[in-house]
């Protein structure tokens, strides 16, 4: 009898929490928020110049590549990029290597496509071209609505100058 008891008071307690799974998770603030506050997908052009074989600037796209930011970084980032924002906070970086590698990647990871030998494997083979890679950088949801990479220029994390730098390094030879 006892048992019967608990029986059904633990068939009443996995209803009464379904039900209040169901309140709490309609309606979803974090979607409506993450909705909000990301401007539409956006075709871009790269500006005039915009891919160079500049070693500055190439340096500079490496290491927004391979750093998460300003406070976290060793060293000194190369000429033309700041460690810190006009507001002393720390300088975002890419972190890209959290999800590609890529030559001399440490600890990369492998949610994107490897960008290793990118050079050889898709820019001289003609499989890609300076201004797909710029896009994917800048906005990667114009070919990929549902893509897991970050969005760069929309959300204004990077300008265009620097997505042009990291573009530059992508597609160097190495
Ligand atoms: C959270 C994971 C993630 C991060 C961080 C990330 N990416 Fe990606 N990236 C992806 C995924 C997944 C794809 C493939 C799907 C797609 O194209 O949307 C991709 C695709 C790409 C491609 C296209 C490769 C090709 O030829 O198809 C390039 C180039 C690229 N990423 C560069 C970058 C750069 C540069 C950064 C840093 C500013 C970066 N990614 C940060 C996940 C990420």
């Amino acid at each position: 009898m006892k048992k019967t008891i608990m029986m059904s008071l633990a068939l009443l307690g996995s209803l009464v929490a379904a039900d209040y799974s169901a309140v709490i998770e309609s309606p979803n603030a974090s979607k409506l928020i993450e909705k909000d506050l990301l401007a539409p997908a956006k075709v871009y052009t790269m500006p005039k110049g915009c891919i160079t074989t500049d070693a500055d600037a190439i340096a500079r796209g490496a290491f927004m590549f391979h750093n998460l930011n300003g406070g976290k970084v060793k060293g000194n980032p190369p000429k033309g990029l700041a460690k810190k924002n006009a507001d002393d906070k720390p300088k975002q970086y890419g972190n890209c290597v959290a999800c590609h590698n890529i030559e001399d990647a440490e600890g990369a990871g492998n949610i994107g496509p490897d960008l290793t030998s990118y050079n050889a494997m898709f820019m001289a083979t003609g499989v890609r071209d300076n201004q797909f890679v710029y896009q994917k950088i800048a906005d990667a949801r114009v070919d990929n609505v549902n893509t897991h990479m970050t969005i760069n220029l929309t959300t204004k994390l990077f300008n265009e100058r620097e997505i042009c730098d990291i573009t530059s390094y992508i597609v160097s030879p190495k």
